[in-house]
């Protein structure tokens, strides 16, 4: 058998290991048979204890294999094909995911104003109180992603005015989520604070940013909007013939709120990784990292050096940042040497 080298980064939260409870889970689930397609009782009792941790048991809970699934599964529900979704300048949906909000959703994007990741009220503003004719697309759902792809954060209140505006305006509100679990830990606040304060419709909560092999969940909070989910999950590719495997996983982050300590975790490496290298001459650090990962310009030559030995990606190559993320496994050790790199990669610089 082929072995994986033992090499670590900060590549991607995708890239690191998966928690051994949840690999302890989904051994557990594997004895006798059970129904496929999420006919069994296993994964109805671990859909319901998800809904119920995010403080709306009577919520629906949709497994599925990936975020960008969630997503695009998400705005199928939501939207009818003269509507749109708004979102951010920075949104997976609209950079990340090879256009298949318009391919596979049939379904336009609309960009907000954006800063720092975030979509401004006064742009969204701008957006839903625009007259609307039968010529232009009409806004139907907004967006956002918690934490966002910059690693920044909507406060609480910010969630509030932008759903109160969209729900004002007959939008419905969709959470990519895919590191919701790291927004709820950095802003200390617990999941259904959260989703009330974004009065959330339809949620992409993440689960392999967080410590399991794969497995997304799309929760429906809006009960209009479940008929045809069981349908259209499947027509869009996402439905898991073997779905206790992927409830399996979930039931392990839900587990004495093993998501919880995961995100927290990931959250503190990304500090402590921020604290390390700020001040350290040739290293600016353009973002504080609000949940997990941090974002910095360095010399060009010190980022080569550095990535010989760790996995990271440059996140715009017109300005030479980089993001370096981390994760539920990342160690203090991971930190430290990382951070002994960066200073002797700078100063040969
Ligand atoms: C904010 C956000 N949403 C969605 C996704 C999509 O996840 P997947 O790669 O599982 O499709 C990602 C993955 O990087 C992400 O960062």
């Amino acid at each position: 058998m082929t072995t994986v080298g033992a090499r670590r980064g900060f590549a991607s939260d995708n890239a690191a290991t998966v928690h051994p409870r949840v690999l302890d889970a989904i051994a557990a689930a594997n004895a006798g048979h059970a129904f496929g397609y999420g006919h069994d009782p296993y994964t109805h009792e671990v859909e319901r204890r998800l809904a119920a941790a995010l403080g709306a048991p009577d919520a629906s809970v949709f497994f599925v294999f990936n975020g960008s699934g969630a997503n695009v599964l998400s705005l199928r529900t939501a939207l009818r094909p003269w509507e749109a979704a708004i979102v951010s300048a920075n949104a997976h949906l609209h950079t990340d995911e090879v256009g298949a909000p318009e391919a596979v959703a049939g379904v336009k994007l609309l960009i907000a104003e954006t800063e720092d990741g975030r979509v401004t009220l006064d742009g969204v503003r701008r957006m839903v109180e625009r007259p609307n004719d039968e010529h232009a697309v009409k806004p139907g759902l907004l967006s956002l992603t918690q934490a966002t792809e910059l690693g920044t954060l909507y406060s609480l209140d910010e969630l509030r005015a932008l759903s109160e505006l969209a729900h004002a305006h007959g939008l419905r509100v969709h959470v990519d989520g895919a590191r919701f679990a790291n927004a709820a830990a950095a802003l200390g606040v617990a999941l259904p604070e959260l989703v009330a304060a974004a009065g959330i419709d339809l949620l992409s909560f993440g689960g392999t940013k967080n410590g399991l092999m794969l497995g997304e969940a799309v929760v429906v909070f809006d009960e209009s909007l479940v008929p045809g989910m069981l349908h259209l999950r499947k027509q869009t590719l996402q439905l898991s013939s073997k779905m206790r495997y992927i409830a399996a996983q979930f039931d392990a982050l839900l587990s004495d709120d093993l998501w919880l300590a995961n995100a927290s975790h990931a959250n503190a490496m990304a500090l402590r990784l921020c604290d390390a290298v700020s001040g350290v001459p040739g290293v600016m650090v353009t973002r504080a990292p609000a949940a997990n990962a941090v974002f910095a310009i360095l010399p060009r030559a010190a980022r080569e050096r550095l990535q010989q030995e760790f996995d990271f990606y440059e996140w715009d190559d017109v300005t030479g940042e980089v993001r370096w993320m981390c994760s539920w496994d990342t160690t203090e050790g991971d930190i430290d040497e990382f951070a002994a790199a960066v200073r002797t990669a700078v100063a040969g610089a």
